[in-house]
């Protein structure tokens, strides 16, 4: 019998088949396991079931001796020092294809609500502020016929691409289609769906973002490291994009104070929170605990 801890509670039918046979330590507070507890907590562990709020680092990795995997329960895990981890000989997985869709609908559901002003006309209502129908009132942009550019030709970003007929958009992909420069320069929404690793940091920054169309509109559902949240505040201030939507945030959950416009969408980082998803995606992180600790091949390990 092995020893897992798995840093959130999941459904019981999920964690059942593991506590069948392993010795499960489940931290049942709210919000993320604080950083000494999970120290502590991972010291004589086998196994680790952690979430993107949880850093697994050297310190972790150091004081975790006997830790052969840690399993994210996540596709994206650069809250892992996946380097550290393989030095190490611990094995690292994440919840690929699970997801795919709840993003990619999530991400549909940010365009038109950024396209047709639906958060925006929700907060007016609310406010009291809505004086009657009126023929030129928050009008919005429409889908049709336009492009849709796409950084990230993934699982995600092609699933994003594959709704884009349904409303007559035309996809491009950088640096498949075009480069990155010209997806700018062309693009009326632009939609990121690449992992958040140093070489994406700040991809989205003054340079960048001056160069999108002044009526385009930015879409980030990927990680909030990608887009200078300093710069996107500038470029709305200047009016130089018409507007964004953001699921995720460099410093979650922390969004920069300058990120108050109206033509701004914050949504707290719910791209693959579906409980269908997420039951998928605590079910598949078990299952490379499952296999691992059975002397098995991880089904989803990271490259
Ligand atoms: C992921 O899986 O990387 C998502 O961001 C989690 O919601």
């Amino acid at each position: 019998m092995a020893r897992v801890l798995l840093t959130r509670r999941i459904p019981s039918s999920v964690v059942g088949p593991l506590q069948a046979q392993h010795a499960v330590d489940i931290y049942s507070g709210d919000g993320a396991i604080p950083r000494d507890e999970l120290l502590r907590r991972v010291g004589d562990k086998d196994a680790l079931i952690c979430v993107l709020t949880d850093r697994v680092d050297r310190e972790l990795l150091d004081a975790a001796p006997a830790l052969k995997i840690a399993a994210n329960i996540a596709v994206g895990y650069d809250n892992i020092d996946v380097a550290a981890a393989r030095e190490r000989g611990v094995t690292v997985t994440n919840t690929p294809d699970v997801l795919t869709e709840a993003v990619a609908e999530f991400t549909w559901a940010l365009i038109l609500a950024l396209a047709r002003r639906v958060v925006e006309g929700d907060r007016l209502v609310r406010a009291g502020g809505w004086k009657g129908w009126a023929f030129d009132f928050m009008l919005g942009t429409e889908l049709r016929g336009k492009q849709l550019g796409i950084i990230g030709a993934g699982r995600i970003g092609r699933a994003v691409a594959a709704k884009a007929p349904a409303f007559g958009m035309k996809v491009k992909f950088a640096r498949h289609d075009m480069s990155v420069d010209q997806l700018l320069v062309t693009s009326d929404v632009i939609s990121i769906h690449t992992p958040g690793t140093p070489e994406m940091k700040h991809l989205f920054n003054r340079r960048s973002l001056a160069r999108m169309k002044r009526s385009a509109l930015l879409v980030n559902t990927a990680r909030g490291s990608i887009v200078d949240e300093e710069a996107l505040a500038w470029a709305l201030d200047e009016r130089l994009i018409a507007g964004a939507a953001l699921d995720v945030y460099e410093k979650e959950p922390l969004v920069h104070p300058a990120l108050k416009h109206e033509n701004l969408i914050l949504a707290p980082h719910l791209g693959s929170a579906t409980r269908e998803t997420r039951t998928s995606m605590a079910d598949l992180a078990v299952r490379n605990v499952l296999a691992m600790l059975k002397g098995d091949e991880p089904l989803t390990p990271v490259s």
